[in-house]
């Protein structure tokens, strides 16, 4: 079982900057709400309710403007800087004294996992509820994998690369972990690489090896998954949010109407919600999901 979860929002951000010198990229609005907002919406979808965002030290006044301690959704959400961006499994080294030795979900603040229907989503809860130990990948058929790490099955034997050209495998591993409650003992063989950081890719191995790692592939047709790291891929999720928008069966990250239909908030607390935000697309279509809910 599984019952927080870690969201990383620090790092550079250097592939959308200059903006991103004042503004952390998990901030930026993906069409109608904030790219974090998708992470949180999946994050409740699957069973979350506590949360431990890591951000960069300058950036938690901003966080605590838009979410709060998690209240208006009905949620739990602790702020842990990260000082500098030392790598992704830093974050079970400063998160420790709040994982509290128990398993944990990661999840990288700018990948966007976007539900098409609820098939893999009832998948991914089961996987959260029934997980014991070891670790958990999620992995995701792209066409150009030279960007991510990858893995492929040979001979009934794993092999994981980070970066690979092409002929590799199509395998990319997504941004979301599951890992049991020994992996901040783990992070502590960590050696950071030649580019200075630790790597998730090193943490991934120690499971491997040990024979505790579990590898699920997303499938493509319930399942939309990107890394928003570049200006490209985030016109593509724009693009994608856009043509949803009329679509009131589509309601991912729609945080304030996912609380509700969740039982975690009441519809009072969604108006108040709203009522702070003003009259924009984001309300108006968490208004119309409320009045279809209502029919
Ligand atoms: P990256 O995309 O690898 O790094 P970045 O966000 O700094 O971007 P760029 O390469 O353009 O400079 O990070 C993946 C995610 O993990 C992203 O959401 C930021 C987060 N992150 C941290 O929170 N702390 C870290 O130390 C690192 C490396 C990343």
């Amino acid at each position: 079982m599984i019952s927080k979860a870690i969201i990383l929002a620090g790092g550079k951000g250097t592939r959308i900057g200059p903006g991103s010198l004042s503004i952390s990229k998990h901030l930026i609005q993906v069409y109608d709400k904030p790219m974090i907002f998708y992470i949180i919406s999946f994050l409740i979808k699957i069973g979350i309710r506590n949360l431990i965002i890591v951000v960069n030290p300058g950036d938690e006044k901003s966080y605590l403007k838009l979410l709060g301690n998690g209240k208006s959704f009905g949620i739990k959400i602790k702020y842990v800087k990260q000082k500098k961006p030392n790598g992704i499994p830093e974050a079970f080294k400063i998160c420790s004294k709040y994982i509290y030795n128990k398993n944990v979900l990661l999840i990288l603040g700018d990948n966007f996992l976007y539900p098409k229907n609820n098939n893999e989503l009832n998948i991914l809860k089961r996987k959260i509820k029934n997980f014991k130990n070891g670790s958990t990948i999620f992995t995701f058929k792209v066409k150009d994998i030279s960007s991510y790490g990858a893995i492929k099955e040979k001979n009934k034997k794993i092999i994981i690369k980070e970066k690979p050209n092409n002929s590799f495998s199509k395998n990319a591993i997504i941004g979301l972990y599951l890992f049991d409650k020994n992996v901040a003992k783990y992070f502590k063989k960590l050696k950071k690489s030649n580019r200075g950081e630790y790597e998730i890719i090193d943490l991934i191995d120690i499971y491997l090896t040990k024979k505790l790692l579990d590898i699920y592939k997303i499938n493509k047709q319930s399942f939309t998954w990107m890394d928003l790291g570049s200006i490209t891929s985030i016109i593509k999720a724009q693009k994608i949010v856009s043509k949803n928008y009329q679509n009131l069966k589509d309601t991912n990250g729609y945080l304030e109407y996912i609380a509700l239909e969740n039982k975690l908030i009441e519809k009072k607390m969604v108006l108040k919600g709203l009522k702070k935000y003003g009259k924009n697309e984001y309300s108006n279509k968490i208004l119309k999901l409320i009045n279809l809910k209502k029919k």
